[in-house]
């Protein structure tokens, strides 16, 4: 019998050298970095280019990089116009995927045979720091509109979380919120080969284009086993209501054998190290709007969960709420999960280029034995 790993549960593929992920030690490493230390100490441009180059940057190098990073907020018009295209009530990961197709489109029109796709390192690092700077306001874009409102022009004098907010809301965020919002970036930023960053780097191993392994990302993180749970866990929040609510609330979850979202993770099985930085930028944010009972809610469930099936959150259950009480809509929070991991998929990207093999695996045949059609008669049986 072949030994088959369903879903390459516990397979290891390649070496990676942009994060280490531990369960034993319960620790998420950036090119050698405590994940916590960066969330706590750096802004989220330099822990991009930290996760892109190997290295902190230096001043100069980080004013560098958010100049590049200012010159390209704006959304292109005709981008725009393909965005207008997507139905209002599509789900914004459609209209994310749509983008970044596009922008894939234009920026490689006229750019030859599918031989030269992959391009050079320097190429795609260029290319992946037009998609980081890009995508927040695509991400912006796609809520207002879906609210009737217009866009808001980026501002120079704001670095990238603060002018994420100001395009997203149009009034400049406190510091309580952005420091929130940076640090929710930094721990989305990068999780090794997560199911998205992994799709990311099969299509980047056909020596497609970047914006082609980003678009299929994408794709894989819509689903609500991946990144669509930070969504799904504000819908269970919604369903519940409040926190006296958990109990009778989760008796009948557990009976119908739902999913609990924003539980549970693939490589973590006893707590994701995440957790606990987002958790208090949490709480930070439930102190900073008054929302007691968002806490409530949250810890009751959480604690219910754990002792009954000694099943722990992800980085999912505390983004939910904190995205929703700095007021984006719940469509919107795995887009905002795109704008952090964009920087994980390309980072891979680009390392899968510089050391590539074709990834392709074998699979078990279980399906029916060799049959033919009637009446068929081979041409070689003819002559
Ligand atoms: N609620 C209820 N039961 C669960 C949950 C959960 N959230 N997670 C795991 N289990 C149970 C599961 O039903 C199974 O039980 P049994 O052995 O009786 O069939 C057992 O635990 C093992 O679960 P699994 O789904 O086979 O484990 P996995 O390693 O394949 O799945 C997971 C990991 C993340 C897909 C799963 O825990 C899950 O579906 N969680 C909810 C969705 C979620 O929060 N996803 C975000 C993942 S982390 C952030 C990210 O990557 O985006």
């Amino acid at each position: 019998m072949t030994d088959i790993k369903k879903g390459l549960a516990g397979v290891v593929v390649d070496y990676t050298a942009v994060s280490k992920v531990n369960p034993e030690t319960n620790s998420l490493l950036y090119r050698g970095y405590p994940v916590q230390e960066l969330a706590a100490t750096q802004p989220f441009e330099a822990v991009a280019y930290l996760l892109w180059n190997g290295e902190l940057p230096t001043e100069v190098e980080l004013a560098r990089l958010r100049a590049t990073e200012r010159s390209y907020r704006v959304l292109p018009a005709d981008v725009r116009a393909g965005i207008d295209l997507v139905p209002l009530d599509a789900h914004p990961m459609d209209e994310v995927r749509t983008a970044l197709s596009l922008i894939g489109a234009r920026d490689l029109a006229g750019s030859g045979s599918v031989l030269d796709a992959s391009g050079s390192a320097a190429e795609n690092l260029s290319r992946s720091i037009r998609l980081f700077s890009v995508l927040p306001a695509i991400v912006a874009y796609g809520q207002r509109r879906r609210r009737g409102q217009q866009p808001v022009a980026p501002r120079d004098d704001l670095d990238y979380a603060a002018n994420f907010l100001w395009m997203t809301f149009g009034e400049e965020a406190d510091p309580v919120v952005v420091d929130a919002f940076n640090r929710s970036m930094i721990l989305y930023a990068e999780h090794s080969f997560n199911a998205s960053t992994f799709t990311a780097r099969v299509i980047a191993s056909t020596l497609s284009d970047l914006y082609s392994a980003v678009v299929g990302a994408v794709g894989a993180l819509k689903g609500p086993l991946h990144g669509g749970a930070n969504e799904a866990v504000l819908h269970i929040f919604d369903e519940i209501g409040a926190a006296e609510n958990v109990v009778p609330w989760l008796d009948a979850a557990l009976a119908e054998k739902r999913k609990i979202m924003g539980f549970g993770h693939r490589v973590y099985k006893r707590g994701d190290s995440r957790v606990p930085t987002m958790k208090a930028a949490l709480d930070t944010l439930v102190a900073h709007y008054d929302r007691p009972d968002v806490l409530a809610l949250y810890e009751t469930l959480e604690s219910e969960f754990v002792s009954r099936k000694g099943i722990y959150p992800n980085l999912d259950y505390p983004s939910g709420p904190a995205y929703n009480l700095m007021g984006f809509d719940t469509l919107t929070f795995t887009p905002l999960f795109v704008a952090a991991r964009i920087v994980g998929w390309t980072a891979h990207v680009i390392e899968q280029l510089g050391a590539n093999a074709l990834i392709r695996p074998l699979s078990e045949y279980n399906g029916p034995d060799e049959r033919h059609i009637e009446g068929y008669v081979p041409d070689d049986a003819v002559l």
